[in-house]
């Protein structure tokens, strides 16, 4: 089988917000508690942090980090997490069924992404607390002023502000399992008084509204129209969740599934643009797809976790060889949408439907899925090109035309580098991909790496952590590079 890629230095989708490539870290399961934070473990730093963890974000350059939730946000009280840690509340965490000691809180976890060298993606409980609560988180984040959230924040021993640029206004506020759901316009409403409070308290700020859950949500439309009409001139992104999975085993259709991403993400810009011209106004919403992630291998297991534990191991799917040729086509579907699309988080990045996984007071391993996203954070930075892909299709799990070849581009001008994210989704044929690189012809290939295993549902684990890891492809031989049946590439090449 044989395929052609042509991309033409003339023709940019967009210059790559750096924050596409974020991620998230929920109180949730063993993600905070065993994932970043283990006291007693040998790695742990002066904080507590674990090492291993820690070295291993910074060394893949994720660039943000959503925190503290998801669905935890809605009956979070973030002063919990602030101050002298013996006098920290533990709570019945009503999201997950868990206990929350509040060990770690905002104070402790902007010294993580510091150490990281990641910024934060922070959001505010609009489901049992508003628009006030979410001023004051500001104030005790962002602000200089010798004002009372500000001091508390002194106090705490922190002069300087923590500088977060991002907020989320709310988490999933359409969905019934939401702690204080709410109908779109009374979401609509407190959005838009939280964000107006939220920008006058530090008018520096981005904000990002919540769109629906995702798009099979009863309400989807309605509810963006509506948060849309009502917040429009004070939210600058709309969020967007999807959760991917093979639960019928019809790996053809599965492996599809980034079409259904490339459908939603058109739809939601379409609502945009369409209240943007009612309101006849000159300002574009763009699209932050803060929740994505393949997630279904857990939930079965995740009903026998008994109730109102300390970090339980909750939403911990092991991620198999097809699951990474997933995330390495949804990666491409937001690269060229990056016009569009400014923020997405991998959801999530430590033991819960993450690519990082520890052992309570053990090793860290990687998943299949790490391989990907940590190629797409380390060479995706830069202008996202163009591809046009002429190669056979085929039809499976209820959608039709499924290029057999995924692709996405990204030029870097400053490091004079080109970076290829390309998959095969066929299954028995390797595909003789030609590359036609206009405008580039004095780039030169460096590296080529390919994650592929003969076992679609090959596994990492604790025990044999190397089961599916990149290794060396042959690269390209006049413009043509062999697609292995199944495979994953990341080709890099230089001037
Ligand atoms: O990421 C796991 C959960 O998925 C989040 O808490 C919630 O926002 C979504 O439903």
């Amino acid at each position: 089988m044989k395929a052609e890629i042509q991309v033409n230095k003339e023709k940019v989708i967009s210059e790559i917000d750096n924050r596409l490539y974020g991620s998230f870290i929920e109180h949730l399961g063993r993600a905070v508690y065993h994932g970043i934070y283990e006291p007693n473990h040998e790695t742990a730093d002066d904080m507590g942090f674990r090492q291993d963890v820690l070295d291993t974000v910074r060394e893949m350059e994720v660039p943000l980090v959503r925190y503290p939730g998801g669905n935890f946000v809605s009956g979070y009280h973030w002063e919990d997490g602030t101050g002298d840690r013996a006098k920290r509340p533990k709570r019945m965490e009503l999201a997950w069924s868990s206990v929350e000691t509040n060990e770690v809180g905002i104070d402790e976890f902007q010294e993580w992404a510091k150490r990281v060298g990641t910024d934060i993606m922070m959001a505010v409980n609009l489901g049992t607390r508003g628009p006030e609560e979410a001023g004051n988180v500001v104030e005790y984040c962002n602000s200089r002023t010798d004002t009372h959230f500000a001091n508390m924040r002194r106090e705490n021993g922190f002069e300087e502000p923590f500088g977060i640029r991002t907020w989320c206004l709310g988490n999933e506020m359409d969905g019934p399992w939401q702690i204080g759901h709410k109908t779109p316009k009374e979401y609509a409403r407190t959005a838009c008084e939280a964000a107006k409070i939220m920008k006058w308290t530090d008018e520096t700020i981005e904000l990002v509204a919540c769109g629906s859950s995702h798009q099979n949500m009863e309400t989807f439309g309605e509810w963006e129209e509506t948060v849309l009409r009502e917040a429009y001139e004070h939210i600058d992104y709309l969020s967007m969740h999807e959760y991917y999975g093979n639960p019928d085993n019809d790996t053809p259709g599965y492996l599809g599934c980034s079409i259904d991403m490339d459908n939603f993400i058109t739809k939601v810009a379409t609502i945009c643009d369409k209240i943007k011209k009612e309101k006849g106004s000159d300002k574009d919403i763009y699209l932050s797809f803060d929740e994505w992630n393949v997630w279904f291998h857990s939930q079965e297991q995740d009903k026998k976790v008994p109730r109102w534990q300390i970090a339980p191991p909750l939403l911990e799917d092991i991620y198999n060889m097809e699951d990474a040729l997933v995330v390495g086509c949804l990666l491409n579907t937001l690269i060229n949408h990056a016009d569009r699309v400014k923020i997405a988080c991998l959801a999530q990045l430590v033991n819960v439907i993450a690519p990082i996984m520890t052992v309570n007071g053990g090793k860290m391993w990687l998943q299949t899925i790490f391989y990907p996203y940590m190629y797409a954070c380390r060479y995706g930075r830069g202008k996202a090109m163009k591809t046009e892909v002429a190669c056979d299709t085929y039809s499976a799990g209820g959608k039709e035309a499924i290029p057999y070849v995924d692709c996405s581009v990204v030029w870097n001008e400053e490091k004079d580098g080109v970076t290829i994210f390309v998959v095969n989704r066929n299954l028995k044929d390797a595909v003789e991909t030609s590359f036609s690189l206009a405008g580039f012809e004095d780039y030169k290939m460096i590296e080529h790496k390919v994650l592929d295993h003969e076992d679609m549902k090959a596994v990492n684990s604790p025990e044999k952590p190397d089961t599916v890891v990149p290794r060396e492809g042959v690269g390209m031989e006049n413009g043509t590079v062999t697609l292995e049946p199944h495979s994953y590439h990341m080709i890099r090449l230089k001037k």
